[in-house]
């Protein structure tokens, strides 16, 4: 029972900033797991959430007048609408405001306070306030934070500190023996290369503001927001209580999917906290790549960042999904415009499986007045085509266990390539003017409605409202898009009604 259930996260989004499409791409892919998952019968939980604490929300709402929780409040309230506007299918959404959260985390530091893993010290060191991070004097980069460029503010606090370092062995083994922990490769190899120059003992306690979870007793201190956010993967499941036996179910994590721009607090600082802890670790740290918009870095300042509600009033939640997973390798940096959105939406949508949809249709409600026609026996163009199904199954299914979303849907558009292809040379218009073609028109019919069908249940991870749509026109139950069941051929019943379909996806005319 324990390989059926699977357990995805998001990062914790910081409230100090409203979603925007990089935000929106993590959550679209776990979702993609997510759903592609549930649909081979596993049990899934998936987490998303809020990271709310931290100097930076707490000036954030200072100039805004407002109280930290009020600015967390209004902010996390644009993250649900939008997860839901996108179709995000998680289980649990938590704000590391909450209650059950502050426990956890308190927890988790008074039992590595307890075992020696963190003693009270006192730190020296430069600061950089936007990235919430420590630097030494040979990190910085002509005086400035090495990861974000910008100045840094020398600080000297007493602090609580974790023993990193002793845990520098146990994690460098841990990545070697196993290779698929961190992924993409160059990733891992950054990681390797940084943990084997060396770990330090890690700051976990700030006195210079407020805003955040204290530390147990001491309560000037509060708790360092990367200790803080990363322990929502398990507080997020009922650490340390465990009263619904989630965490018991379903940690270790199967996948924490994040940017690569926080690779290293998820593939350093939070295996080292959970190896010192005694928990397990999560399977898989998956660092994707950025996007940037017209060729240019997103910035407030450049006035470029892309907007998804914007984007999904345009063009659809469902071209969006698909563009953001389709476009660029998973791993890899990207580059959003509007005119490679439009040209996937015009010749991967609107023209390969729209098309394929409403001629496939539109034909058995030409010929069989929208009855699907039983097929009669086989001719080698219709076995060549019906045996491209099964094997692209498995297939899917290695890609989607590689995070390989670009792949994953390549092969789908195969076979929807394919399927074009075998209407165009089995032309059944010219099939249904000759009386004696009409058993070879059922067959072609009946093969291309069934690859229709085959089709959106592959496409329903990536593109549920179209799959639900699609699997109407064939008047199946469109709630069960059960892979596990489904995948094989043969499953549309001759006699069901086809209805008529509206194009899926109109095409977007420019200038
Ligand atoms: O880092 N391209 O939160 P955050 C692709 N709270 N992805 C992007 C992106 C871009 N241009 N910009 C942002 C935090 N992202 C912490 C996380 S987790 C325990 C705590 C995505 O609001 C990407 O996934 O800055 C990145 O990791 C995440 O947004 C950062 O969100």
């Amino acid at each position: 029972m324990d390989d059926k259930r699977y357990y995805v996260t998001t990062p914790i989004y910081y409230v100090n900033d409203v979603p925007h499409i990089g935000h929106a791409y993590t959550t679209v892919a776990c979702d993609v797991l997510a759903r592609y998952k549930r649909a081979q019968g596993y049990e899934v939980c998936f987490l998303t959430g809020t990271d709310e604490h931290g100097q930076k929300v707490e000036k954030a709402a200072l100039t805004k007048g407002e109280t930290p929780l009020e600015l967390a409040d209004r902010v996390v309230k644009r993250f649900q609408a939008l997860w839901e506007k996108l179709d995000i299918s998680h289980t649990d959404f938590i704000r590391t405001s909450q209650e059950r959260h502050k426990k956890g985390v308190q927890h988790l530091f008074k039992k590595l306070l307890a075992s020696g893993d963190i003693y009270l010290g006192e730190y020296e060191d430069w600061y950089c306030t936007p990235c919430e991070t420590f630097w030494t004097e040979t990190q910085l980069m002509d005086g400035r934070c090495p990861d974000c460029g910008r100045e840094t503010d020398k600080l000297k606090e007493e602090s609580y500190f974790f023993r990193m370092s002793q845990y520098q062995e146990a994690l460098l083994r841990h990545i070697e023996d196993n290779p698929d922990f961190i992924q993409p490769r160059t990733r891992r190899n950054e990681i390797l290369s940084f943990v084997r120059e060396g770990l330090r003992d890690l700051s976990i306690s700030r006195t210079s503001f407020s805003w955040g979870i204290q530390v147990p007793e001491h309560e000037q201190h509060v708790i360092y927001v990367w200790f803080d956010a990363l322990t929502n993967y398990i507080t997020g499941l009922g650490y340390p209580d465990d009263s619904n036996l989630l965490f018991k179910s379903f940690w270790p994590a199967d996948a924490h999917i994040i940017g690569k721009d926080i690779l290293r607090f998820h593939a350093v600082y939070w295996p080292t906290f959970l190896l010192a802890a005694g928990i397990p670790l999560p399977k898989r740290i998956f660092a994707h790549g950025w996007w940037t918009v017209e060729g240019q870095k997103m910035s407030k300042s450049l006035q470029n960042v892309v907007e998804p509600n914007m984007l999904i009033e345009k063009y659809g939640v469902d071209a969006i999904r698909y563009f953001l997973l389709r476009e660029v390798p998973f791993g890899l940096d990207g580059d959003f415009s509007h005119a490679a959105l439009i040209h996937r939406i015009n010749s991967d949508l609107a023209n390969d499986l729209g098309n394929l949809v409403s001629r496939s249709t539109a034909m058995v409600n030409k010929y069989y007045a929208g009855v699907l026609p039983n097929p009669g026996s086989f001719t080698e163009t219709d076995r060549n085509f019906v045996e491209l199904f099964a094997p692209v199954v498995q297939q899917v299914d290695s890609q989607m266990n590689d995070q390989a979303f670009n792949k994953a849907l390549q092969s789908i558009w195969g076979l929807i390539s394919a399927a074009n292809k075998y209407i165009d040379d089995s032309a059944p218009w010219t099939l249904a003017k000759e009386a004696d073609q009409q058993e070879r028109l059922g067959t072609v019919l009946y093969n291309l409605l069934e690859a229709v069908r085959f089709v959106a249940l592959l496409i329903g991870p990536f593109m549920p409202d179209t799959a639900d749509k699609i699997m109407k026109i064939l008047g199946q139950d469109a709630s069960c898009p059960c892979l596990a069941d489904g995948s094989s051929w043969g499953g549309l019943t001759p006699g069901v009604e086809i209805a008529k379909s509206a194009p899926l996806f109109p095409r977007i005319e420019t200038e």
